[in-house]
Protein backbone atom coordinates (compact mmCIF):
# COMPACT_ATOMS: atom_id res chain seq x y z
CA UNK A 1 0.00 0.00 0.00
CA UNK A 2 3.02 2.80 1.16
CA UNK A 3 4.97 1.54 -1.89
CA UNK A 4 4.81 3.58 -5.08
CA UNK A 5 4.85 2.45 -8.39
CA UNK A 6 7.27 3.02 -11.44
CA UNK A 7 5.11 5.87 -12.57
CA UNK A 8 5.20 7.78 -9.46
CA UNK A 9 8.73 7.18 -8.94
CA UNK A 10 9.08 8.87 -12.04
CA UNK A 11 6.94 11.83 -11.21
CA UNK A 12 8.68 12.29 -7.87
CA UNK A 13 11.90 13.29 -10.03
CA UNK A 14 9.92 16.31 -11.93
CA UNK A 15 9.76 19.26 -10.60
CA UNK A 16 6.08 19.36 -8.31
CA UNK A 17 4.26 22.28 -10.23
CA UNK A 18 0.48 21.06 -9.35
CA UNK A 19 -1.35 18.64 -6.09
CA UNK A 20 -4.25 17.65 -6.38
CA UNK A 21 -6.85 16.59 -3.54
CA UNK A 22 -8.29 13.33 -4.05
CA UNK A 23 -5.86 9.96 -4.53
CA UNK A 24 -8.66 8.10 -6.51
CA UNK A 25 -6.77 8.02 -10.25
CA UNK A 26 -3.77 6.19 -8.10
CA UNK A 27 -5.99 4.41 -5.54
CA UNK A 28 -7.79 2.38 -8.73
CA UNK A 29 -4.62 2.34 -10.84
CA UNK A 30 -4.17 -1.37 -10.76
CA UNK A 31 -7.88 -2.98 -9.97
CA UNK A 32 -7.82 -6.71 -12.57
CA UNK A 33 -9.34 -7.91 -9.27
CA UNK A 34 -12.13 -6.27 -8.96
CA UNK A 35 -13.30 -6.67 -12.72
CA UNK A 36 -12.71 -10.17 -12.29
CA UNK A 37 -15.11 -10.37 -9.21
CA UNK A 38 -17.44 -8.39 -11.28
CA UNK A 39 -17.33 -9.87 -14.54
CA UNK A 40 -18.27 -13.09 -12.24
CA UNK A 41 -21.21 -10.87 -10.76
CA UNK A 42 -22.51 -9.85 -14.25
CA UNK A 43 -22.59 -13.55 -14.96
CA UNK A 44 -24.39 -14.96 -11.83
CA UNK A 45 -26.89 -12.00 -11.88
CA UNK A 46 -26.67 -12.10 -7.83
CA UNK A 47 -27.74 -7.88 -8.30
CA UNK A 48 -29.48 -7.06 -5.09
CA UNK A 49 -28.14 -8.08 -1.29
CA UNK A 50 -26.64 -11.11 -2.31
CA UNK A 51 -23.22 -12.34 -2.03
CA UNK A 52 -20.86 -9.72 -2.68
CA UNK A 53 -23.38 -7.33 0.00
CA UNK A 54 -23.01 -10.18 2.40
CA UNK A 55 -19.07 -10.77 2.42
CA UNK A 56 -18.23 -7.19 2.11
CA UNK A 57 -20.76 -6.32 5.54
CA UNK A 58 -18.96 -8.93 7.06
CA UNK A 59 -15.50 -7.46 6.61
CA UNK A 60 -16.16 -3.88 7.40
CA UNK A 61 -18.13 -5.07 10.63
CA UNK A 62 -14.63 -7.02 11.19
CA UNK A 63 -12.43 -3.93 10.61
CA UNK A 64 -14.70 -1.29 13.15
CA UNK A 65 -14.74 -4.21 15.57
CA UNK A 66 -18.65 -4.63 15.55
CA UNK A 67 -21.35 -7.19 15.53
CA UNK A 68 -23.52 -5.69 12.65
CA UNK A 69 -22.90 -3.83 9.78
CA UNK A 70 -25.93 -3.22 6.91
CA UNK A 71 -24.99 -1.54 3.96
CA UNK A 72 -27.18 1.17 2.73
CA UNK A 73 -27.29 3.28 -0.62
CA UNK A 74 -25.41 6.13 1.07
CA UNK A 75 -23.82 7.75 4.01
CA UNK A 76 -27.23 10.25 4.50
CA UNK A 77 -29.26 6.68 4.67
CA UNK A 78 -26.65 5.18 7.44
CA UNK A 79 -27.66 8.06 9.44
CA UNK A 80 -31.01 8.56 8.42
CA UNK A 81 -32.07 5.05 8.90
CA UNK A 82 -31.41 4.74 12.60
CA UNK A 83 -32.80 7.75 13.07
CA UNK A 84 -35.96 6.33 11.62
CA UNK A 85 -35.88 3.02 13.19
CA UNK A 86 -35.75 5.18 16.59
CA UNK A 87 -38.88 6.41 15.75
CA UNK A 88 -37.65 9.94 15.57
CA UNK A 89 -39.71 12.01 13.37
CA UNK A 90 -41.72 14.94 13.54
CA UNK A 91 -41.52 17.26 16.78
CA UNK A 92 -38.30 16.22 17.48
CA UNK A 93 -35.22 17.11 17.95
CA UNK A 94 -31.83 16.01 17.17
CA UNK A 95 -28.44 17.87 18.79
CA UNK A 96 -25.70 18.19 16.71
CA UNK A 97 -22.72 19.91 15.56
CA UNK A 98 -23.33 23.60 13.71
CA UNK A 99 -19.99 22.48 11.84
CA UNK A 100 -20.83 19.41 9.69
CA UNK A 101 -21.18 18.76 6.12
CA UNK A 102 -24.60 19.37 5.32
CA UNK A 103 -26.03 15.65 4.37
CA UNK A 104 -25.78 15.10 8.48
CA UNK A 105 -28.44 17.49 9.10
CA UNK A 106 -29.91 16.94 5.37
CA UNK A 107 -30.48 13.19 7.07
CA UNK A 108 -32.17 14.60 10.40
CA UNK A 109 -34.14 16.78 8.04
CA UNK A 110 -35.63 13.84 6.23
CA UNK A 111 -37.32 11.70 8.76
CA UNK A 112 -38.92 15.36 9.65
CA UNK A 113 -36.88 16.11 12.44
CA UNK A 114 -34.92 19.35 13.32
CA UNK A 115 -31.62 19.70 13.96
CA UNK A 116 -31.01 21.92 16.71
CA UNK A 117 -27.26 22.75 17.21
CA UNK A 118 -24.34 23.36 19.23
CA UNK A 119 -21.12 24.56 18.55
CA UNK A 120 -17.57 23.70 18.01
CA UNK A 121 -14.03 23.05 19.20
CA UNK A 122 -11.17 23.74 17.91
CA UNK A 123 -10.71 19.84 17.40
CA UNK A 124 -13.92 20.73 15.18
CA UNK A 125 -16.08 18.46 16.76
CA UNK A 126 -18.98 19.88 19.10
CA UNK A 127 -18.32 21.55 22.19
CA UNK A 128 -19.22 19.18 24.77
CA UNK A 129 -19.08 21.90 27.67
CA UNK A 130 -22.52 23.02 25.77
CA UNK A 131 -24.13 20.08 25.23
CA UNK A 132 -26.25 19.62 28.51
CA UNK A 133 -27.59 22.97 28.38
CA UNK A 134 -28.73 22.46 25.21
CA UNK A 135 -30.49 19.23 25.61
CA UNK A 136 -34.96 20.17 25.86
CA UNK A 137 -37.80 17.71 26.52
CA UNK A 138 -38.10 17.63 22.34
CA UNK A 139 -33.97 16.08 22.21
CA UNK A 140 -34.42 12.81 21.42
CA UNK A 141 -31.18 11.99 19.64
CA UNK A 142 -27.70 13.44 19.92
CA UNK A 143 -26.04 12.72 16.50
CA UNK A 144 -21.72 13.96 17.35
CA UNK A 145 -20.06 14.48 13.93
CA UNK A 146 -16.46 12.96 13.98
CA UNK A 147 -15.42 15.47 11.36
CA UNK A 148 -12.12 15.72 9.69
CA UNK A 149 -11.67 12.65 10.89
CA UNK A 150 -10.94 13.48 14.44
CA UNK A 151 -13.29 12.22 17.41
CA UNK A 152 -15.58 13.81 19.47
CA UNK A 153 -15.13 13.69 23.05
CA UNK A 154 -17.52 10.32 23.07
CA UNK A 155 -17.05 9.66 26.69
CA UNK A 156 -18.46 12.77 28.28
CA UNK A 157 -21.19 12.97 25.50
CA UNK A 158 -22.20 9.39 26.12
CA UNK A 159 -21.97 9.99 30.31
CA UNK A 160 -24.59 12.97 29.31
CA UNK A 161 -26.51 11.17 26.95
CA UNK A 162 -27.00 8.17 29.52
CA UNK A 163 -28.03 10.56 32.31
CA UNK A 164 -30.40 12.00 29.88
CA UNK A 165 -31.68 8.97 28.37
CA UNK A 166 -31.02 9.86 24.91
CA UNK A 167 -29.80 7.80 22.30
CA UNK A 168 -26.53 8.59 20.31
CA UNK A 169 -25.96 8.28 16.56
CA UNK A 170 -22.39 8.72 15.55
CA UNK A 171 -21.75 10.38 11.97
CA UNK A 172 -18.35 8.47 11.82
CA UNK A 173 -18.59 9.13 7.72
CA UNK A 174 -15.66 11.13 8.29
CA UNK A 175 -13.40 9.16 10.87
CA UNK A 176 -13.26 5.45 9.38
CA UNK A 177 -11.31 3.71 12.22
CA UNK A 178 -11.05 6.65 14.28
CA UNK A 179 -10.14 5.78 18.20
CA UNK A 180 -10.50 7.97 21.35
CA UNK A 181 -9.41 6.43 24.80
CA UNK A 182 -8.43 3.07 22.56
CA UNK A 183 -11.65 2.75 21.42
CA UNK A 184 -13.15 3.11 18.03
CA UNK A 185 -15.88 5.55 16.24
CA UNK A 186 -19.01 3.32 16.11
CA UNK A 187 -18.27 1.64 19.43
CA UNK A 188 -20.06 4.56 21.57
CA UNK A 189 -23.42 4.89 20.61
CA UNK A 190 -26.55 2.83 19.04
CA UNK A 191 -25.88 2.69 15.82
CA UNK A 192 -22.84 4.69 13.39
CA UNK A 193 -23.19 6.03 9.87
CA UNK A 194 -20.10 5.84 7.58
CA UNK A 195 -20.45 6.96 3.75
CA UNK A 196 -18.00 5.38 0.98
CA UNK A 197 -18.12 8.04 -0.93
CA UNK A 198 -15.40 9.00 -3.42
CA UNK A 199 -13.21 11.50 -1.22
CA UNK A 200 -13.74 9.26 1.87
CA UNK A 201 -11.13 6.83 3.87
CA UNK A 202 -12.64 4.45 2.14
CA UNK A 203 -14.20 4.84 -1.37
CA UNK A 204 -16.02 2.89 -4.04
CA UNK A 205 -17.11 3.71 -7.00
CA UNK A 206 -20.28 6.18 -6.99
CA UNK A 207 -22.33 6.55 -3.47
CA UNK A 208 -22.29 3.80 -0.90
CA UNK A 209 -22.54 4.09 2.97
CA UNK A 210 -22.63 1.47 5.65
CA UNK A 211 -24.41 1.40 9.35
CA UNK A 212 -22.58 0.15 11.95
CA UNK A 213 -24.38 -1.38 15.29
CA UNK A 214 -24.17 -3.82 18.25
CA UNK A 215 -27.81 -3.97 18.95
CA UNK A 216 -29.38 -6.51 17.53
CA UNK A 217 -33.02 -4.69 16.92
CA UNK A 218 -31.40 -1.70 15.48
CA UNK A 219 -29.98 -4.44 13.27
CA UNK A 220 -33.41 -6.08 12.68
CA UNK A 221 -34.65 -2.64 11.99
CA UNK A 222 -31.82 -1.40 9.74
CA UNK A 223 -32.15 -4.23 7.75
CA UNK A 224 -36.07 -3.86 6.95
CA UNK A 225 -35.89 0.03 6.54
CA UNK A 226 -33.03 -0.67 3.32
CA UNK A 227 -35.16 -2.69 1.54
CA UNK A 228 -39.15 -1.55 1.55
CA UNK A 229 -39.44 -2.74 5.42
CA UNK A 230 -39.38 -6.55 3.76
CA UNK A 231 -39.10 -9.18 6.23
CA UNK A 232 -39.16 -11.27 3.32
CA UNK A 233 -39.87 -11.41 -0.55
CA UNK A 234 -43.61 -11.07 0.04
CA UNK A 235 -43.89 -9.67 3.50
CA UNK A 236 -43.85 -6.18 4.34
CA UNK A 237 -43.79 -5.42 7.98
CA UNK A 238 -43.00 -1.75 7.82
CA UNK A 239 -42.99 1.34 5.11
CA UNK A 240 -38.85 1.53 4.47
CA UNK A 241 -36.86 2.89 1.52
CA UNK A 242 -34.80 1.31 -1.63
CA UNK A 243 -31.52 2.06 -0.01
CA UNK A 244 -29.73 -1.49 -0.99
CA UNK A 245 -26.26 -1.12 -0.96
CA UNK A 246 -25.27 -1.80 -4.93
CA UNK A 247 -23.63 -5.02 -5.48
CA UNK A 248 -20.89 -4.15 -7.89
CA UNK A 249 -20.25 -0.95 -4.92
CA UNK A 250 -19.88 -4.03 -2.44
CA UNK A 251 -16.76 -5.80 -4.65
CA UNK A 252 -15.34 -2.16 -4.73
CA UNK A 253 -15.67 -1.91 -1.06
CA UNK A 254 -14.03 -5.51 -0.19
CA UNK A 255 -11.39 -4.29 -2.16
CA UNK A 256 -10.91 -1.19 -0.20
CA UNK A 257 -11.78 -2.31 3.19
CA UNK A 258 -9.34 -4.78 3.45
CA UNK A 259 -7.31 -1.28 3.00
CA UNK A 260 -8.39 0.64 5.54
CA UNK A 261 -5.81 -0.05 8.25
CA UNK A 262 -2.77 0.52 5.86
CA UNK A 263 -4.73 3.98 4.54
CA UNK A 264 -5.04 5.24 7.96
CA UNK A 265 -1.82 4.85 9.39
CA UNK A 266 -0.52 6.69 6.42
CA UNK A 267 -2.76 9.47 6.38
CA UNK A 268 -1.64 9.94 10.17
CA UNK A 269 2.06 9.83 9.44
CA UNK A 270 1.65 12.70 6.13
CA UNK A 271 -0.12 14.54 8.23
CA UNK A 272 2.76 14.80 10.85
CA UNK A 273 4.44 15.62 7.96
CA UNK A 274 2.52 18.54 7.98
CA UNK A 275 2.43 18.98 11.21
CA UNK A 276 6.56 19.38 11.28
CA UNK A 277 6.35 21.35 8.31
CA UNK A 278 4.16 24.11 9.16
CA UNK A 279 4.94 24.21 12.96
CA UNK A 280 7.68 27.08 12.26
CA UNK A 281 5.17 28.86 10.10
CA UNK A 282 3.84 31.54 12.52
CA UNK A 283 0.84 32.88 10.64
CA UNK A 284 -0.34 28.93 10.75
CA UNK A 285 -2.09 27.74 13.84
CA UNK A 286 -2.36 23.88 13.91
CA UNK A 287 -5.23 22.36 15.58
CA UNK A 288 -4.88 20.77 19.32
CA UNK A 289 -3.48 17.24 19.10
CA UNK A 290 -5.07 14.86 21.71
CA UNK A 291 -2.85 12.22 23.01
CA UNK A 292 -5.87 10.18 23.80
CA UNK A 293 -6.94 10.25 20.13
CA UNK A 294 -6.19 8.18 16.78
CA UNK A 295 -7.47 11.27 14.09
CA UNK A 296 -7.93 9.43 10.76
CA UNK A 297 -6.79 13.05 8.49
CA UNK A 298 -9.90 12.43 6.14
CA UNK A 299 -9.06 16.18 5.83
CA UNK A 300 -5.58 17.95 7.12
CA UNK A 301 -7.15 21.35 8.22
CA UNK A 302 -5.10 24.59 9.84
CA UNK A 303 -6.40 28.12 10.83
CA UNK A 304 -4.22 30.37 8.55
CA UNK A 305 -3.57 33.83 8.88
CA UNK A 306 -5.05 35.71 5.35
CA UNK A 307 -6.79 32.92 4.77
CA UNK A 308 -8.71 34.14 1.56
CA UNK A 309 -5.27 35.04 0.07
CA UNK A 310 -3.71 31.93 1.04
CA UNK A 311 -5.99 29.74 -0.65
CA UNK A 312 -5.95 32.42 -4.11
CA UNK A 313 -1.89 31.73 -3.51
CA UNK A 314 -2.11 28.22 -3.31
CA UNK A 315 -4.76 27.33 -6.32
CA UNK A 316 -2.87 30.05 -8.43
CA UNK A 317 0.42 27.28 -7.89
CA UNK A 318 -1.22 24.51 -8.40
CA UNK A 319 -2.32 23.50 -5.27
CA UNK A 320 -5.90 21.81 -4.73
CA UNK A 321 -6.72 23.73 -1.44
CA UNK A 322 -10.33 23.66 -0.08
CA UNK A 323 -12.02 25.24 2.35
CA UNK A 324 -14.70 22.98 5.01
CA UNK A 325 -16.72 24.67 4.84
CA UNK A 326 -17.25 28.08 4.04
CA UNK A 327 -20.59 29.01 4.50
CA UNK A 328 -22.08 27.31 8.14
CA UNK A 329 -24.38 25.44 7.70
CA UNK A 330 -26.85 27.24 10.25
CA UNK A 331 -26.53 30.15 7.48
CA UNK A 332 -27.63 28.20 4.45
CA UNK A 333 -30.84 29.07 2.65
CA UNK A 334 -32.55 26.01 3.45
CA UNK A 335 -32.23 26.35 6.61
CA UNK A 336 -33.40 29.73 7.01
CA UNK A 337 -36.45 28.57 8.64
CA UNK A 338 -35.24 27.70 12.11
CA UNK A 339 -34.16 31.32 12.37
CA UNK A 340 -30.52 31.38 13.35
CA UNK A 341 -28.24 34.06 13.09
CA UNK A 342 -25.19 34.86 11.97
CA UNK A 343 -22.94 35.07 15.00
CA UNK A 344 -25.00 32.44 17.33
CA UNK A 345 -21.81 29.79 16.66
CA UNK A 346 -18.73 32.03 16.76
CA UNK A 347 -16.26 28.90 16.61
CA UNK A 348 -18.02 27.74 13.75
CA UNK A 349 -17.93 31.07 12.13
CA UNK A 350 -13.94 31.23 12.97
CA UNK A 351 -13.36 28.04 11.58
CA UNK A 352 -15.54 29.21 8.31
CA UNK A 353 -13.03 32.35 8.04
CA UNK A 354 -9.89 30.67 9.29
CA UNK A 355 -9.85 26.51 8.30
CA UNK A 356 -7.98 25.18 5.07
CA UNK A 357 -7.64 21.68 3.83
CA UNK A 358 -4.30 20.90 2.21
CA UNK A 359 -4.14 17.83 0.12
CA UNK A 360 -3.63 14.66 2.50
CA UNK A 361 -3.85 10.50 1.78
CA UNK A 362 -2.08 7.74 1.28
CA UNK A 363 -0.57 8.60 -2.25
CA UNK A 364 0.61 12.13 -1.87
CA UNK A 365 4.26 12.20 -1.70
CA UNK A 366 7.05 13.54 0.56
CA UNK A 367 8.04 15.78 -2.57
CA UNK A 368 4.12 17.29 -3.01
CA UNK A 369 4.13 17.48 0.67
CA UNK A 370 7.29 19.97 0.40
CA UNK A 371 5.86 22.37 -2.23
CA UNK A 372 3.03 22.35 -0.30
CA UNK A 373 5.01 23.60 3.01
CA UNK A 374 7.06 25.88 1.07
CA UNK A 375 4.25 27.57 -1.13
CA UNK A 376 2.54 28.54 2.16
CA UNK A 377 5.89 29.47 3.77
CA UNK A 378 6.44 31.47 0.75
CA UNK A 379 3.40 33.04 0.64
CA UNK A 380 3.77 34.35 3.68
CA UNK A 381 7.46 35.48 3.27
CA UNK A 382 6.96 36.96 -0.13
CA UNK A 383 3.81 39.02 1.61
CA UNK A 384 5.55 40.14 4.21
CA UNK A 385 2.15 39.22 5.85
CA UNK A 386 2.02 39.77 9.67
C1 LIG B 1 -19.87 14.33 8.07
C2 LIG B 1 -20.63 13.69 6.94
N1 LIG B 1 -21.84 13.18 7.18
C3 LIG B 1 -22.56 12.60 6.20
C4 LIG B 1 -22.07 12.50 4.91
C5 LIG B 1 -22.95 11.89 3.85
O1 LIG B 1 -22.39 10.91 3.10
P1 LIG B 1 -22.87 10.64 1.60
O2 LIG B 1 -22.33 11.71 0.75
O3 LIG B 1 -22.27 9.29 1.33
O4 LIG B 1 -24.35 10.59 1.60
C6 LIG B 1 -20.81 13.02 4.61
C7 LIG B 1 -20.17 12.95 3.30
O5 LIG B 1 -20.52 13.12 2.23
C8 LIG B 1 -20.07 13.65 5.66
O6 LIG B 1 -18.88 14.18 5.43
Amino acid sequence: MTNINVAEEKNLKKPVTKVRFSPLKQQFSEVDSIFDELKELVKSGDYTLGKPVEEFELLFAEAVGAKYAIGVGSGTDSLKIPLKALGIGPGDEVLTAANTFYASVGAIAEVGATPSFIDCDDTFCLDVQQLEEKITKKTKAIMPIHLTGDVADMPKIMEIANCHKIPVIEDGCQSLLGERDGKQVSSWGVATGFSMHPLKIINVWGDAGIIVTNDDEMNRQARLLRNHGLKNRDEMQIFGYNSRLDSVQAIVGKWMVRQAASIVSVRAQKAKNYDDGFSNIPEIQIPPRQPNTKNVFLLYMVFAQNRDGLLDYCLKKGIEAKIHYPIPLYQQPALAHLEYKKGDFPVTDRHANECISFPVDQHISDIEQDYVIETVRSFYRDNNYD
